[in-house]
């Protein structure tokens, strides 16, 4: 083997990947055109969009800069590549009252956000259809889905949330001040905090708990790029 040999093998090994897992599907997806509901089939009209705007926009930074992508994925996997659709409160919700929900994701399921988190590990659960189950655990725990996310995050290990939880505390996004007359309807009653204090959430725990509980695909899609089995 000559070096130019050497050079040339070494170059496509690293070009041939490249395309194919970057820049094949970068032009594709890059390009995603709108998608309208076939009324024979969907038996609706319109143009499917999936409306998220504003705080849960912001809520997407928040998640991105404090690394949740590092242990959580938001992918519900095609059924050929893995069983993500089977598995509890994943996909969707199987018992929602328009009927199973559950489906695969699909490229509209990012839109707006700046970068598709489909994330790194599975430390933790898959969080794609995480507003559904934090909703089933709040009712469980009969305080309010925000409350329940504002407790997860301050304290993962709270006894309202998951005892055993590996979850890292986010405390970086909540601050204490001084109760200032009935105090704020916003303050989490934790025991740390001293008498006349309260504990409250900065506007980016309010922004990651809006866009967590944003995450729910139940919204109906139309057949031509509904994948789920
Ligand atoms: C070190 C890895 C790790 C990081 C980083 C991490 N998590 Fe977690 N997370 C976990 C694990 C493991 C669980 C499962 C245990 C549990 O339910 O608390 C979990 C559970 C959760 C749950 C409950 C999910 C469910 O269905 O019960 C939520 C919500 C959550 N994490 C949000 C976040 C957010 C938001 C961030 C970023 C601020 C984050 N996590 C960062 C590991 C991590």
């Amino acid at each position: 083997m000559t070096f130019k040999h050497f050079i040339l093998g070494l170059s496509i090994t690293f070009a041939l990947p490249w395309f194919f897992v970057i820049a094949v599907p970068y032009a594709k997806m890059s390009q995603t055109q709108a998608v309208s509901f076939v009324e024979d089939i969907d038996e609706q009209t319109g143009v499917y969009t999936t409306k998220r705007a504003g705080r849960v926009l912001d809520g997407a930074k928040v998640y991105g800069a404090e690394g949740c992508y590092l242990c959580h994925s938001q992918l519900v996997r095609p059924t050929y590549a893995g069983s993500d659709v089977w598995r509890l409160d994943w996909a969707g919700d199987a018992n929602h009252p328009d009927g199973d929900t559950r489906r695969e994701t699909n490229v509209y399921d990012y839109a707006g956000e700046r970068f598709a988190q489909i994330g790194l590990t599975r430390t933790g659960p898959d969080l794609s259809n995480v507003g559904v189950r934090i909703r089933k655990y709040a009712k469980e725990a009969e305080i309010s889905p925000e409350e329940w996310a504002y407790m997860h995050l301050y304290n993962p290990r709270h006894k309202l949330t998951t005892s055993w939880s590996v979850c890292p505390s986010s405390t970086q996004l909540f601050r204490t001040c001084d109760v200032q007359g009935q105090g704020s309807l916003e303050a989490l009653s934790v025991d740390s905090i001293k008498d006349g204090e309260q504990l409250i959430p900065k506007e980016s725990a309010r922004a990651l708990v809006s866009y967590l509980l944003s995450l729910k695909k139940d919204n109906k899609v139309p057949a031509s790029i509904d994948y789920s089995r």
